[in-house]
Order: structure tokens, then sequence, then C-alpha cells
């Protein structure tokens, strides 16, 4: 298991670089990436969030199975995607992130998305989705842009979170999984 990245590290604000075939330890990285997921229960993980900058996310729907066919095992990877559009109504949901743990706010997002990507066998895609699978898409890609859902939440709600939010960058938060803090910064002296 792969610790996760905590609210406040940069790495989670950093624009990710899209890899190679060669990148080493590919194929390792992707499987630790699923049990990491599973094991915290996220529906998704971006690569920043386990301390890579890289191009790179895993979905899978499949607890949403039961209620909605579509997500019904829908397990993917997602290298070097590009959204090319995102369309229809927009939405409001309410978003979790494994590296905001205990905060959930609504985001309002368009309900498709059309993506292009490479899968862990380097096969080319291009597809359309629409629903719970487009949002968690959605919110995936986001990390590559160095972009949180809180960004997306209204100021007033960001304001209730504040103080929150300060608590899970200093550490202060209590979860299930192991999570990397952003490093403190040092108080310059003058001296
Ligand atoms: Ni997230």
């Amino acid at each position: 298991m792969l610790p996760i990245v905590a609210y406040g590290h940069p790495v989670l604000r950093k624009i990710s670089r899209e890899i190679g075939r060669d990148h080493p330890g590919l194929q390792d990285l992707i499987h630790n990436m699923f049990e990491t997921m599973y094991e915290s229960v996220g529906v998704g993980l971006a690569a920043p969030q386990v301390n890579r900058s890289i191009r790179l996310f895993i979905v899978d729907a499949s607890a949403y199975g039961d209620k909605i066919p579509e997500a019904a095992g829908f397990k993917k990877v997602f290298i070097n995607p590009e959204i090319l559009e995102e369309s229809g109504e927009e939405h409001s949901i309410d978003e979790g992130c494994l590296s905001i743990p205990h905060i959930r706010e609504d985001v309002t997002r368009q309900e498709k998305v059309r993506i292009k990507y490479y899968d862990e066998h380097w096969a080319f895609h291009e597809e359309q989705y629409g629903g719970i699978v487009a949002r968690i898409i959605q919110h995936e890609y986001d990390h590559l842009e160095g972009i949180l859902f809180t960004d997306k939440i209204s100021s007033l709600r960001k304001t209730l979170i504040r103080k929150k939010l300060h608590d899970i960058t200093k550490g202060k938060v209590n979860t299930d999984y192991k999570m990397i803090f952003a490093p403190r910064r040092k108080k310059l002296s003058n001296a």
C-alpha cells in the first residue's frame, strides 16, 4: 500500500507530466495504486495522490454497480489522458477525495465527458462517458491539472471548511490509511 498525499502538499498543485511506454515500474505502480485505492475505499485515484507527478489515474466504479448499471464492472486505467469535450447539463453532486478526508461538498460539473487516453497495455481509446463514471473521470483528471474539488465550491462553503482544510495541511486528521503531509516550512531567522 502506498501512502496518500494530503491536502496542502505541493505535489497536488503541480501540473503532471506525460509519461512514455518505458516509464520505469509503471505496471507495479498501477498495481499498487489499485491496492491502495481498494484498501482506502476509494473509487478513483490519481498518481499525484501517491506523490507521482505523472499523467495517470485509475477508476473502479463497481461500488455503484448495484444502483447504476453503467458503473458495474467499470475498472480502467487512464494514461496520458486528454479531455476533449465536456457537454450536457450541469449537475451538482457531492464529492469527496482520499487526499481531503472527512469532507464532502457539492460540486457542479457537466454531465458528459469525451476523453482520449492510453490504457495499461498502451492501447489508445477515445470514449464518451456520462453519469457517475464521467464524474469520477472529471475529478481524477483535475488532479493531473493540480485542481482539487474544494477549488470548485462556493466561497461560503470554502469559508466553512477552511479550518478543517488547515488541520489536514498540518497533519491533524485521522484516517484508516497512511498519509503524507506537506513538509513543514522552516522559519527563516534573521541571523
Ligand atoms: Ni481526489
